[in-house]
């Protein structure tokens, strides 16, 4: 694996989820492997899960890890090419990549979308900026349309969790939120699943809340939520704001908030969330908090999907 920005440099998912569960099960088997080499993660916008569990896995595998927060500590990056610095960015990211290029061996970044401008945000730049200019391998940690590594972590919790001898139906469920947010976690949970191909996969969402074709193709889509929900085993609840008509917020309805009642549709299905979730808005409280949840285990895997992409990483490094 050279980069790790999208479910395209996974070679193979359920090989790639398996090194994940092995880590799980013997957490320092490659304490070597990393040795003498160096990690940095840039955050260009904040992160509790993520920075911790990709610190873990470093460790794990025997590599430094330093963490710098762009936003708050650097300076602020330019990306455009040829562009006239008279504004408010101190650096471009040409001068700036090729010198992280120089102190780390493995470079993670953190970038959100503007949802101000389409074209620009899934285009990537920034992203592939850093691929371009640092020389060395980048891994998404979440980008402006994916994220990644969450998604590997998903198949990973439902891989371990679902115990049947038939194809799981996974349910991405849209829900409500007080601010616009991005479409990642629901793009690349999509592209993720699609990809996989091992499960029955729907999508529902208020109208006009319809994602990038090119991450949902595969899936079925409809606007009637309890539909979606019957037989479900396994409920992903996120928001996102509009792609169409790119970072709106056309409705807060609190009808589309996952309820116990809800889950009765359900093949008692298990609930899944990235997390930070907001409570009694997105989810209910009783089903934040009652059996059916899966989420701390699922943002506890966040380490062994960091420890399977590094390890594959520093494999070709060697
Ligand atoms: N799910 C996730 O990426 O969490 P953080 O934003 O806290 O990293």
């Amino acid at each position: 694996m050279k980069n790790f920005i999208s479910v395209n440099d996974a070679h193979d998912i359920n090989e790639l989820a398996q090194i994940a569960l092995d880590y799980k099960s013997d957490p320092h088997v490659d304490r070597n492997l990393g040795a003498g080499k160096r990690l940095g993660l840039l955050f260009l916008n904040p992160s509790m899960r993520t920075r911790l569990s990709t610190q873990i896995a470093a460790q794990n595998l025997g590599m430094d890890c330093i963490v710098f927060n762009v936003g708050q500590d650097g300076w602020t990056l330019e990306f455009e090419e040829e562009a006239i610095m008279s504004g408010t960015s101190v650096e471009h990211v040409k001068d700036a990549a090729p010198i992280l290029g120089k102190y780390f061996d493995i470079l993670g970044v953190r970038t959100f979308p503007s949802l101000q401008n389409k074209h620009e945000d899934y285009s990537e730049l920034y992203i592939h900026q850093f691929m371009k200019y640092s020389g060395i391998p980048v891994v998404s940690l979440e980008s402006a349309t994916l994220h990644p590594l969450q998604s590997l972590t998903d198949i990973i919790t439902i891989k371990e969790t679902f115990k049947e001898k038939r194809r799981p139906k996974i349910v991405l469920t849209w829900a409500p939120h007080v601010k616009a947010l991005p479409q990642c976690v629901a793009n690349s949970f999509s592209q993720w699943v699609n990809a996989w191909g091992e499960a029955d996969f729907v999508i529902t969402h208020p109208e006009d809340y319809e994602l990038d074709p090119k991450f949902t193709r595969g899936a079925s889509v409809t606007l009637d939520q309890a539909e979606a929900l019957k037989w479900a085993d396994y409920v992903y609840i996120k928001n996102w704001s509009t792609y169409t008509d790119y970072g709106r917020v056309y409705t807060n309805d609190p009808k589309w908030m996952m309820t116990n009642e809800k889950l009765l549709l359900t093949h008692s299905a298990k609930v899944m969330h990235c997390l930070p979730v907001r409570r009694n808005v997105e989810v209910s409280d009783e089903i934040l908090d009652g059996a059916n949840s899966i989420i701390t285990r699922q943002a506890s895997n966040r380490v062994w999907a960091a420890q399977a992409v590094l390890s594959e990483i520093l494999k070709k490094l060697r």
